[in-house]
């Protein structure tokens, strides 16, 4: 198996502060919960007898899609009520899969349903949703939400940018081809480990038709000020251009046209496992900061000091995965504040277009 980049550095932030700050990403999923539960009901579980089996993949500490949970598995058991579930957490090896067990069992306060629904038995994979997570066939509902725009490795350095959405010509080119070969390769592992007729639920980043993608809705551009920000450290002595250049989010956002090419591609690894589409769409879920900014009348500076974290909880491992291994951890981790300050410090001076805006395409396949 060949070596995963990403999964050598890549996690969210742990104890908890991925979920405490990413809000956004929570109620992506609370507000299409209705999509899987649809699923749910078109497979119909008690038309089967054995194991009914979940996956979350790229859950992160699993806290921003309890509620979600809760309401799906509560339908799985009302519609099959001797199946035994199993629930499966998966993400990267280094992801605090602890922090998924506190919060899945009821010991950091939130409501669980493992309290509230019989027959569940929960467990974790730290298999890269690139490779095969589960023997063949043996999957009956598979779930992802905004996880899947990572890539396995950077195909290259991105000129004068950190994101593939700044970059042009051959480089957004190469970022494109090693996203769709990604995507295509996820699915079909995806097809494969899925019994016939089970469903595939995924809200994935992307770029819908008006050309909206995360933090670029309008206002200021949020991949635009993580460069500038990070250009302004080489500016200033505090990094080198090598870790400027070096510096590349392991990320690529597809449009709708790209999540449902293979779908429909006849000779795509993805059509060959039997997965087909059964609905896509596009929706926009507004930055929880900014809405409480602008309609509760908060403080810039409150509104600052809110809006950093929920960048800092996904985009910071890339940043610091760019700097130099010759650095100490007091060093590093002083050039990543400094960072994040001169962000926030911004936001506090002139607050008017910044926004973490969602912008998912939300897939739904089921296994021929
Ligand atoms: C932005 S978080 C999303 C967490 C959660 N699903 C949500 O929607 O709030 C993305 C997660 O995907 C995980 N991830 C990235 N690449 C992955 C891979 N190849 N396999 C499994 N998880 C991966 C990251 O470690 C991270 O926890």
């Amino acid at each position: 198996m060949a070596r995963e980049e990403t999964t050598d550095f890549m996690a969210m932030k742990g104890a908890g502060y991925y979920s405490k700050a990413t809000i956004g990403a929570k109620h992506v999923m609370d507000n299409a919960t209705q999509m899987v539960i649809d699923a749910v009901d078109r497979m119909d579980p008690s038309k089967r007898s054995g194991v009914f089996r979940a996956t979350d993949m790229g859950a992160a500490d699993g806290g921003t899609s309890l509620d979600m949970w809760r309401r799906v598995l509560a339908n799985v058991r009302e519609r099959a009520p001797e199946r035994p579930i199993e629930m499966i957490y998966t993400d990267l090896p280094r992801n605090d899969f602890s922090q998924v067990f506190q919060i899945v069992h009821g010991l950091t306060g939130e409501a669980t349903y493992l309290n509230e629904v019989s027959g569940i038995h929960a467990m974790a994979s730290a298999t890269s949703f690139h490779e095969a997570i589960l023997p063949s066939d043996t999957l009956d509902l598979g779930f992802s939400a905004t996880a899947s725009h990572y890539i396995t490795a950077v195909p290259c350095n991105i000129e004068n940018h950190v994101h593939m959405v700044g970059a042009t010509g051959k480089t957004r080119q190469a970022y494109e081809d090693k996203g769709a070969a990604d995507w295509d390769n996820m699915l079909a592992k995806r097809g494969a480990e899925m019994k016939r007729g089970a469903r595939l639920c995924l809200f994935n980043f992307g770029i819908d038709s008006e050309g909206q993608y995360l933090g670029n809705t309008g206002g200021v551009n949020m991949f635009d000020t993580f460069a500038l920000h990070w250009r302004s450290l080489v500016d200033d002595g505090l990094i080198t251009e090598e870790e400027f250049v070096n510096t590349n989010f392991p990320q690529v956002y597809r449009t709708q046209d790209q999540f449902i090419a293979p779908l429909n591609d006849k000779n795509s690894a993805a059509y060959a496992s039997g997965l087909r589409l059964e609905h896509v769409e596009a929706r926009v879920v507004r930055c929880p900061f900014e809405q409480q900014y602008s309609e509760a009348g908060e403080d810039p500076k409150e509104f600052a000091s809110d809006y950093i974290p929920t960048l800092r909880s996904w985009s910071e491992p890339t940043f610091a995965n760019g700097l130099s291994r010759e650095r100490s951890p007091v060093d590093r981790a002083g050039i990543i504040d400094t960072f994040y300050q001169r962000y926030e410090a911004m936001v506090a001076n002139c607050p008017e277009g910044h926004a973490m805006d969602y912008v998912h395409i939300y897939l739904v396949c089921m296994k021929q």
